[in-house]
């Protein structure tokens, strides 16, 4: 394997950022020195990345890349493609396919075609139904168990909580939440009955019906000892209550940042159903708590619930248009932006965004600018300035919620694992991604 050098980048590390030199060889990152220091060293390939930023590569914990099933609206390659443009590289795919992922032999298949078609590394949940309980513990190879406790898209569900008891007590593997209420959010729908609008949406998957299944979660985690993950958090009543209820290496949450980013009612009037995703975007106060949640640590990490729907799915108006949209490719570039307004550092981001997310799920050798881990890294201009624009993403739907914002601080090189998945506006042929390592001693809880 070619041995890469990339100089005088300033690297970013959660201490701070420092300008040095970076040797890749066999995949990982062999050496890490001073400026200067490696100039001479006979490197295959020598990158000269002066007035960039090299940071860890992100890990986004929470996409939908819609393979097997609905591929008309994203599959592993396109959403792998669109990941590595966003600097992305490692996901988490969810089970919500069709069929969904249900059984050990379900994700076996998922891993072995994303090994034909991903552009970056992978890991995939398997899904829980009321009776899936043996299948769940057969699943070896995934990254944890995926809950929808409040129906969203697709069929998996478990709302009642003696199937909840039953999961949560036996296995090992991290639990993952989509945490709304369903009996809460059918008897808010009844009440409405036709009368629904889009600007209902909020209201009818209501913040109590949000704060109602994280509280039990919470309290099944506690009972069983289980490591928890609270997907998407979206209201502050939630975050008060982590603040004050979850244990530290046993309970973690996320946020996606389309919740702090967008809000109710004006982002819904200005996008329509595109604005329309599960759980809802909300009004300012909760994008408030959920930012400053972050910053305090209260929630741990950021993903996206890339939910891809096309243009045209979304057109079908409330209540048919399904909920979700598209984030991948553009998580980096939001939170990079926020960088340059000032409001949080490139540390936070690697906490955040790499750190965070390989810690909470035991990635083994990702989310890290260390000599030995994955050369899993992205190059960044902070200094450059380009519009979101529908029909120039690589997302099959091709579409974004920040059409037309114009973001300050870009990826422009992606590579995983030393080679260069994404590079000045091209990629790699697909097939170059492989399956996350998890530390099986990680399952043993506490982790801090
Ligand atoms: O809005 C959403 N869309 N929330 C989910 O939980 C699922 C997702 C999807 O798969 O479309």
């Amino acid at each position: 394997m070619a041995s890469l050098l990339i100089l005088g980048a300033e690297i970013v590390t959660p201490a701070g950022v420092e300008p040095k030199d970076i040797l890749i060889e066999n995949e990982k990152i062999s050496r890490i020195e001073n400026p200067g220091s490696l100039s001479s060293f006979k490197a295959d390939e020598i990158v000269n990345a002066q007035g960039l930023t090299l940071m860890p590569g992100v890990i986004d914990p929470q996409v939908h890349f819609r393979e097997p099933g609905n591929t008309h609206k994203e599959d592993l390659e396109s959403g792998s493609r669109a990941a590595a443009a966003g600097g992305v590289t490692a996901f988490l795919d969810m089970p919500n396919t069709n069929p969904p992922a249900t059984t050990a032999q379900a994700l076996r298949e998922k891993i072995a075609l994303a090994k034909t078609k991903c552009h970056v590394d992978f890991g995939f949940f398997v899904g829980a139904t009321p009776d899936n309980l043996e299948e769940l513990l057969a699943a070896k190879e995934a990254c944890g168990i995926k809950i929808f406790m409040g129906s969203s898209t697709g069929t998996l569900l478990v709302s009642q909580r003696p199937d909840l008891e039953k999961i949560f007590a036996k296995g090992h593997k991290l639990i993952a939440v989509h945490a709304e209420d369903d009996n809460m959010i059918k008897a808010n729908r009844e009440a409405m009955g036709d009368k629904a609008t889009l600007m209902d949406h909020p209201f009818i998957r209501s913040p109590e019906a949000a704060l109602k299944a994280t509280t039990l979660a919470v309290e099944l985690a506690k009972k069983n000892n289980r490591r928890l993950h609270v997907l998407h958090l979206t209201t502050e009543e939630e975050v008060r209550f982590l603040e004050k209820e979850k244990v530290q290496g046993l309970i973690s949450a996320e946020v996606c940042p389309q919740h702090f980013l967008l809000q109710f009612p004006e982002d819904y009037e200005r996008l329509g159903t595109y604005a329309q995703m599960n759980p809802p975007i909300r009004e300012a106060r909760h994008g408030k708590a959920l930012w400053q949640a972050l910053k305090d640590g209260i929630i741990e990490c950021t993903a996206t619930d890339h939910a891809p729907h096309t243009r045209e799915e979304k057109a079908k108006g409330y209540p048919s248009a399904p909920a979700g949209m598209p984030g991948v490719e553009t998580l980096l570039p939001v939170m990079l932006n926020r960088v340059n307004q000032g409001l949080c550092s490139l540390s936070d981001l690697v906490r955040w965004m790499c750190e965070g997310p390989a810690r909470l799920y035991g990635m083994v050798g990702k989310g890290k600018i260390e000599v030995g881990y994955d050369a899993d890294l992205v190059l960044v201009d902070m200094k450059l300035e380009r519009k979101v624009q529908n029909g120039h993403l690589q997302t099959k739907v091709n579409w974004s919620p920040y059409d037309g914002r114009t973001l300050k601080g870009w990826p422009i090189m992606t590579l995983v694992r030393g080679r260069f998945v994404y590079r000045d506006g091209k990629f790699n042929e697909p097939g170059w991604g492989k399956p996350i390592q998890f530390d099986p001693a990680w399952e043993k809880i506490p982790h801090k």
